[in-house]
């Protein structure tokens, strides 16, 4: 064998040099090794006498068919071309792309790198017969040829990641075209395990562990909060990251370990893993909320009442701390007392008194030096109205009014009579009939408001303030007029039988009572008037109407009428003076 090969390698060389004529190439021959037969198999064979690379894109190679040796030239195309394929499914390896016509194409045969330039031979096809498989390896059952002389590789794995040609004898060329084979695999999927049960405030606890299982390239894992990248700082937030590679498949997991100084604001914060696969879209983890505890930092002590608050209110306490989980267990203070409460944070003082007023507080049980407080002011108002109820007092004298004030603030008084507002409060140093009335005094501080009131009778021997008389205008009669005062309602009586004319209503003690009389001869009049208390009685003189005309005339007269006559007189003295002036004037002008 070895002599043969020797014999074929020399041959090869005399062969090239006379028939190529290339003096380079036979310089570059010179440490041209013994061409050594691999394998002979269906009859083609491959001698790789030598590797010659001229701008890398020539090899020589001898092939032998049926036991006859060809010299060829190879083209060797560069610019490796990559296919990438997916873990476990069938890859297709294109031959040359329609680089070389199909009719052309005498054997086409697909081969691989084996490491350290050792080549592998996969399978053969010659031209109009089916392909043969030559592969002994595990390749045997995984490789088939398409009808394109395409190598369809199934069950792809990551050692398929390696250098794959297909030879390709045509005429008088023998081409190569070599692939490279990238095999990707995505992770599959993402999943946040060993989660933290609660994130304690400012402390950096381990979030949890972003697994990403048997994936090809191994998988860079980012962690997010709410869709944002975050970054190791070595302080707040810490990343750890471990890759485990499985030695049957070649696999890589990645777990990515996070831990994280939670902030009072991360409470709904969404925390989620991901990562962008070479092939395919970008996984997601689905996201983790925690609960983040931290300690009270405020507490507020509120106060649940009616507003304005007043005795005989209830008061709920509230005291309102901000940590999480809140606290449930509070002491209250009141007023030197301190009550416990536990599981709620209320406490309601019922029926408050003036005495409830002051200050409160709570505080945290398990931390005391929580504490707030708050003043509680219970609003009251006391008034007292002296006299009260139905009054009846003597006319002239004097009445004594007290209002008595008892309030927790400023408050204002308002007065009213028979519900007409009175600009002051009322004084009573002597009364009169006009003081009766229904008095109301409402006084107010604030929204409260008290109302106290008396009603005021005031009574007394009847009293005639005037007797008068007028002539009716016809002259036919006179009227009497007495006007009286006096309470409880005077009774009114005349000394003479007359006509009523008119009896005014009785108010504020007052009465006028009036009469229609004919007297016949000169009379004297009398009016009476009495109630329970006294009497009071007045006389007028009325003249008669009969004869006496002129008198009734006088008794008419009154002081305008008499002022008139005067004004009369004066004028008629004036006119009489002017007249006698221009006569006298007339004369003395005739007689000069
Ligand atoms: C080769 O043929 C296969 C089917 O046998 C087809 O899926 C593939 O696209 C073809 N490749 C090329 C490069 O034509
Ligand atoms: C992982 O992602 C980071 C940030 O996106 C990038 O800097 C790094 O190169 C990536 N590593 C790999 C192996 O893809
Ligand atoms: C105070 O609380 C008691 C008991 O709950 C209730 O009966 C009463 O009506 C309350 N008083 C007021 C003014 O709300
Ligand atoms: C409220 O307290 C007052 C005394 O402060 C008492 O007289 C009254 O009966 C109490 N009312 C109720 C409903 O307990
Ligand atoms: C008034 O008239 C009545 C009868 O009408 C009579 O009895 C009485 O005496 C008269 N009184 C006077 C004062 O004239
Ligand atoms: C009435 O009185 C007047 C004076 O006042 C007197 O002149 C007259 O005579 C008297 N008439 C009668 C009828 O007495
Ligand atoms: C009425 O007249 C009499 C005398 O005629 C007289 O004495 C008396 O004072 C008069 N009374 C009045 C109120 O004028």
């Amino acid at each position: 064998m070895k002599f043969r090969a020797g014999k074929v390698f020399f041959f090869c060389l005399f062969f090239f040099f006379f028939t190529q004529g290339a003096v380079k190439l036979a310089e570059l021959y010179r440490n041209c090794p013994p061409c050594v037969f691999k394998r002979k198999l269906s009859g083609i064979d491959e001698c790789q006498s030598n590797t010659y690379r001229e701008s890398g894109h020539f090899e020589a190679f001898t092939i032998v068919t049926d036991s006859h040796f060809h010299y060829k030239k190879i083209l060797l195309f560069a610019g490796l071309e990559t296919v990438s394929g997916l873990y476990g499914e069938t890859l297709e390896i294109p031959c040359h792309n329609g680089a070389t016509k199909e009719e052309d194409i005498l054997i086409t045969k697909w081969k691989y790198d084996k490491g350290e330039g050792i080549p592998g031979d996969l399978l053969v096809k010659q031209k109009n017969k089916n392909a043969v498989i030559m592969a002994t390896d595990e390749y045997k059952d995984r490789v088939s040829m398409a009808a394109n002389s395409s190598l369809l590789l199934s069950a792809a794995k990551l050692t398929d990641q390696r250098t794959f040609t297909c030879m390709v004898v045509a005429r008088e060329d023998i081409m190569e075209y070599p692939i490279n084979v990238m095999i990707y695999k995505s992770p599959e999927g993402l999943e946040i395990s060993d989660q933290a049960e609660a994130l304690e405030i400012g402390k950096l606890t381990k979030l949890g562990t972003c697994v990403a299982k048997d994936a090809s390239p191994a998988a860079n894992i980012t962690w997010l909060k709410n869709n944002k990248p975050l970054v190791a700082d070595g302080e707040g937030i810490s990343i750890r990251t471990s890759v485990l590679l499985d030695p049957v498949t070649g696999l890589s997991t990645t777990a990515s370990t996070l831990e994280y100084s939670a902030k009072k604001e991360d409470t709904d914060a969404q925390f989620t893993c991901s990562t962008q696969p070479t092939v395919g879209s970008e996984l997601v983890s689905s996201p983790v909320t925690l609960t983040v505890t931290y300690s009270t930092e405020n507490i507020v002590l509120q106060v649940i009442a009616q507003d304005p608050l007043e005795e005989g209110d209830n008061v709920t306490l509230k005291c309102v701390a901000d940590g999480n989980p809140a606290p449930t267990n509070f002491n209250f203070h009141l007023q030197g007392e301190m009550v416990k409460v536990e599981d709620s944070n209320t406490y309601t003082i019922r029926n408050v008194s003036r005495e409830t007023s002051g200050e409160y507080k709570c505080s945290l049980i398990d931390d005391p030096s929580m504490e707030a407080s708050k003043d509680i002011t219970v609003n009251y108002l006391d008034i007292n109205l002296s006299p009260s109820g139905n009054i009846v007092e003597h006319v002239g004298e004097a009445l004594d009014l007290t209002l008595k004030i008892d309030s927790s603030g400023e408050s204002k008084v308002f007065w009213t009579k028979d519900n007409i507002m009175l600009d002051k409060e009322p004084e009573f140093a002597a009364l009169t009939y006009s003081d009766s009335g229904s008095y109301e005094c409402e006084v107010t501080m604030g929204l409260l408001s008290r109302k106290a009131s008396f009603d005021l009778i005031v009574e007394g021997a009847p009293v005639i303030k005037q007797l008068s008389k007028q002539l009716s205008e016809d002259a036919q009669h006179k009227v009497l007029i007495c006007e009286a005062e006096g309470s409880p309602k005077p009774a009114v009586s005349w000394s003479i039988n007359g006509t009523l004319l008119d009896e005014s209503p009785f108010i504020n003690g007052k009465i006028t009572h009036k009469i229609k009389v004919v007297p016949s001869a000169n009379l004297t009049v009398s009016c009476t008037v009495s109630n329970e208390f006294g009497i009071d009685t007045r006389a007028i003189n009325v003249s008669s109407l009969n004869g006496e005309v002129r008198m009734d005339k006088q008794d008419q007269l009154d002081d305008s009428d008499q002022t008139k006559l005067v004004v009369g007189v004066v004028v008629g003295l004036l006119i009489a003076t002017l007249v006698i002036g221009l006569a006298y004037w007339v004369y003395m002008k005739k007689s000069k």
